[in-house]
């Protein structure tokens, strides 16, 4: 028999943080630092594991945001939680929660339904809304014959394929952590998981359940409209006050920063920009995905097309043109236009109409 253990699973945490409210009380410039270190921190670890934030604010009083995370070994998880502890944010941070599991395959057999998520990779949907709960058996379901879990688990699946617009992702964590399962439903209305979780109470496999709660009720959001949510100095509008000159131009990086192959950040005005360097060319789009807001400064370039493709969902965007160009975006991002100093690499909002030609760094 083949060892199951040898199939390709993630690690996924669910991170419940809540911030001390002392941290309101601190100065303006100091909100607004720890914010964007706390947020660099985060996007620093793009490409190592998939993280997607949700805010609570306004929903539980309890925690604040989650942070799902998702990754290859146990090691990233801890080397994230590492670096945010060093954060000046990070000490005003509490974990209320904190859920480990991992993907496997269920042993039941849910043949046809094309509506689930491979279970051994975690691909997060673009849904408004996260649903997540921590779960317990009683011990009698596991005595009970498999033929007649798998009975009960059918009634379950059935029920569920009544509300399309759930998108169902479970994660198991025997052994790992306290709970049996982690379920994280996805959804845009509320209403809906709602009813679903209603009628799965009338199920027969509902009254095998021992545990599930806390249940979570989460927003998905951008990582720095979820740190405003924390009230305090906005995070884009301290990046704000950074001098422009007369020209409009604003200087945001050096090429030092921006080595052939790499992206990053930066700010101009009170809007978040992406700049990409492509083979010594260097291209500035605007940060946000016109489809839900992922940081485009976090996604995957490719050099030979000039283009990014979105964290997210995949959406493709031109570095020259801005225009969305796959994926589930239909609208363009702006580009704005870039020059050149010596080392340093300055950017001014873009002017309607006018076609732009990428700066070539020297040397490149
Ligand atoms: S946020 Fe959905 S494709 Fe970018």
């Amino acid at each position: 028999m083949t060892s199951k253990s040898s199939e390709r699973r993630q690690v996924v945490r669910f991170a419940f943080y809540k911030l001390d409210s002392t941290w309101r009380r601190l100065s303006a410039e100091r909100q607004a630092s720890s914010k964007i270190e706390f947020g660099e921190t985060i996007e620093s670890f793009a490409g190592r594991l998939l993280l997607r934030p949700y805010g609570l604010v306004g929903i539980r009083g309890d925690c604040d945001f989650l942070l799902w995370q998702v990754a290859e070994d146990l090691d990233s998880l801890v080397a994230l939680q590492t670096a945010l502890n060093r954060t000046d944010l990070g000490a005003y941070l509490t974990l209320p929660y904190s859920y480990l599991a991992m993907t496997r395959r269920s042993i039941y057999e849910f043949p046809e339904d094309p509506g689930q998520p491979s279970r051994l990779v975690i691909r997060p949907s673009e849904a408004r809304y996260l649903f997540v709960y921590p779960f317990i058996k009683t011990r009698a379901w596991y005595i009970l014959p498999k033929a007649e879990r798998q009975t009960m688990m059918d009634e379950h699946v059935r029920i569920g394929r009544q509300y399309p617009s759930i998108r169902l992702n479970t994660t198991y964590s025997y052994g790992l952590d306290d709970q049996e399962f982690i379920v994280a439903f996805e959804g845009d209305n509320p209403a809906d998981f709602l009813d679903l979780v209603m009628e799965l109470r009338e199920s027969k496999a509902s009254s095998y359940t021992l545990r599930d709660t806390p249940t979570f009720t989460c927003v998905q959001m951008s990582l720095w409209d979820m740190l405003d949510t924390l009230g305090g100095a906005g995070s884009v509008q301290a990046l704000a006050r950074r001098p422009t000159r007369a020209d409009g131009y604003a200087p945001v990086a050096t090429l030092a920063d921006l080595p052939p192959g790499a992206s990053r950040r930066v700010y101009v005005g009170s809007e978040a920009v992406a700049l990409f360097n492509i083979k010594g060319a260097v291209h500035a789009i605007a940060n946000r995905c016109s489809h839900a807001r992922a940081s485009l400064s976090e996604g995957t370039i490719d050099a030979a097309r000039c283009t990014v493709t979105c964290p997210w969902h995949e959406g493709v965007f031109s570095l020259e043109t801005g225009q969305a160009l796959g994926g589930p975006p239909s609208l363009p991002v702006a580009v704005y236009r870039v020059k050149l100093e010596g080392d340093t690499v300055l950017i001014a909002p873009p002017v309607p109409g006018e076609a732009r030609e990428p700066t070539v760094a020297p040397h490149s």
